[in-house]
């Protein structure tokens, strides 16, 4: 393998608290990815870098690899690669074309061990999912395997299993969880359906996150507003609904339909380890409202990922649009991003007392294509 000098600068070097960090936002429209930098020691957060990339209908979802060398796109009509150049900007280096009635790719995400693994999801009625080959740079390559659904289905996000070989999927159009089994031996790569899980009626499904100790799958449920507990069976990958859940929104509203639950995402634990415990589970929903603001929560984890106490839900600082993506920093557990694709900007979180509370440290507006996701380059 080459080794570039952004595998130096950004893999290489462990970043720690008193560093600068450096995200890639992409954006619901236009071409512009930004490229921005936050200082834990002074909250000051500049953007450093307006990258154009191949799309005029905006970034809808963005996704970094494990080694930090890659931005994978999910563009209208294609999945794409970027490599990550020295200077911290993005070199076009491949694109996916998708099937015709499947253009509207909203989802894309890495599988965090070789080979590295792109997985994507098209959100429209009936299409499948993709799994798509990198090469040993992290350049797509082409579609291995279909994760294919119901004619009702429409997938708006995937969660890859610690050693990616289960597939999870939130059915938002079809209100339910699905599991495929996925193997690739580089010979021939299958997908294929082990489990449909209805979800409670009026949930919908929106993202999903697997805890890295196996056991436990969090769905946010865009409709109902909540975050549901699945458990996971680490040999065959099933899941079973637990039944529980936990509210997104404060006790007594009952206008959930005035709101729109959106991300579900672990923190980052400081060591790289895959089997490493993440400390929290931060969750996320959008008000319909441009006035009225948004929600964020997060959770305290056991080691083997269980939820232990909801900690805090807070408003945001504004309704989040069709985002307050919440996006967990990888240099410290106790920081995140946001990001109000209606107030257009992006701001960074920081958990005190404890995990007791939180509240926006830093702040950067003034975009118009509508932030939309963040990944955190270190
Ligand atoms: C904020 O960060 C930017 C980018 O690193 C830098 O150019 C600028 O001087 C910093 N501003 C302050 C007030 O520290
Ligand atoms: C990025 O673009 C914005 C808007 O055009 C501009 O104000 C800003 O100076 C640019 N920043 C850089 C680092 O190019
Ligand atoms: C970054 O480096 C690439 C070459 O890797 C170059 O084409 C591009 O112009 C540079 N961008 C900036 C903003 O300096
Ligand atoms: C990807 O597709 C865009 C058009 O959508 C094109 O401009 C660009 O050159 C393509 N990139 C590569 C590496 O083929
Ligand atoms: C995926 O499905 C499409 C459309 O049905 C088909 O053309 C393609 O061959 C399939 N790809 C794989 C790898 O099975
Ligand atoms: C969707 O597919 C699953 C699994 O094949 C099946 O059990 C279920 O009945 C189907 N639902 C609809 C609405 O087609
Ligand atoms: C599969 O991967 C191994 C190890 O990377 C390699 O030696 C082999 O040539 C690959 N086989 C195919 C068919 O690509
Ligand atoms: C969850 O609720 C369903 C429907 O009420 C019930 O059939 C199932 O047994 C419950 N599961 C658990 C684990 O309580
Ligand atoms: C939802 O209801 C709560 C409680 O009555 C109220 O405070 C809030 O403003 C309402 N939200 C919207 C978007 O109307």
């Amino acid at each position: 393998m080459r080794l570039s000098s952004s595998i130096l600068l950004f893999a290489a070097v462990p970043t720690v608290l008193g560093d600068k960090h450096y995200f890639f936002s992409g954006f619901f429209s236009g071409s512009l990815i930004a490229g921005v930098e936050f200082d834990d020691a002074t909250n000051n957060m500049t953007l450093v870098n307006n990258i154009t990339i191949q799309s005029s209908t905006g970034s809808k979802w963005i996704a970094i690899d494990e080694r930090k060398q890659n931005l994978y796109v999910s563009a209208t009509g294609q999945y794409q690669s970027y490599s990550i150049t020295a200077n911290r900007s993005l070199a076009s280096t491949r694109n996916i074309t998708l099937p015709p009635s499947c253009q509207n790719a909203n989802f894309i995400a890495a599988a965090r061990t070789p080979p590295y693994t792109v997985f994507g999801a098209p959100y429209s009625t009936g299409c499948a999912a993709h799994a798509v080959s990198v090469d040993s740079t992290g350049t797509l390559q082409s579609i291995l395997a279909n994760i294919t659904y119901n004619g009702t289905s429409g997938v708006h996000g995937l969660a890859i299993s610690p050693g990616a070989d289960f597939v999870y999927s939130a059915d938002d159009m079809g209100n339910a969880v699905w599991t495929h089994s996925f193997s690739d031996d580089n010979v021939t790569s299958t997908a294929q359906t082990l489990q449909y899980l209805p979800a409670p009626s009026g949930s919908d499904p929106r993202h999903l996150a697997v805890h890295p100790a196996g056991s436990w799958a969090y769905v946010v449920y865009e409709a109902a507003n909540e975050v549901a507990v699945y458990a996971r069976d680490e040999a065959t990958g099933l899941l079973r609904d637990t039944n529980a859940t936990y509210a997104l929104l404060p006790e007594g509203f009952t206008n959930t339909s005035s709101y729109w639950a959106d991300e579900v995402m672990f923190s980052v634990p400081p060591s790289a380890s895959s089997s490493s415990s993440p400390k929290y589970l931060i969750a996320s929903t959008r008000s319909r409202t441009s006035t009225s603001p948004g929600y964020v929560s997060a959770f305290a984890l056991s080691s083997t990922g269980a939820i232990t106490e909801q900690l805090f839900l807070l408003p945001t600082t504004a309704s989040g649009g069709g985002a307050n993506a919440v996006a967990p920093a990888s240099f410290s557990e106790e920081y995140f991003a946001i990001t109000d694709s209606a107030a257009n900007f992006i701001e960074v979180w920081k958990i005190d007392n404890g995990g007791k509370t939180a509240a926006a440290v830093a702040q950067l507006g003034g975009f118009s294509g509508g932030p939309a996701n963040v990944v955190w380059v270190n």
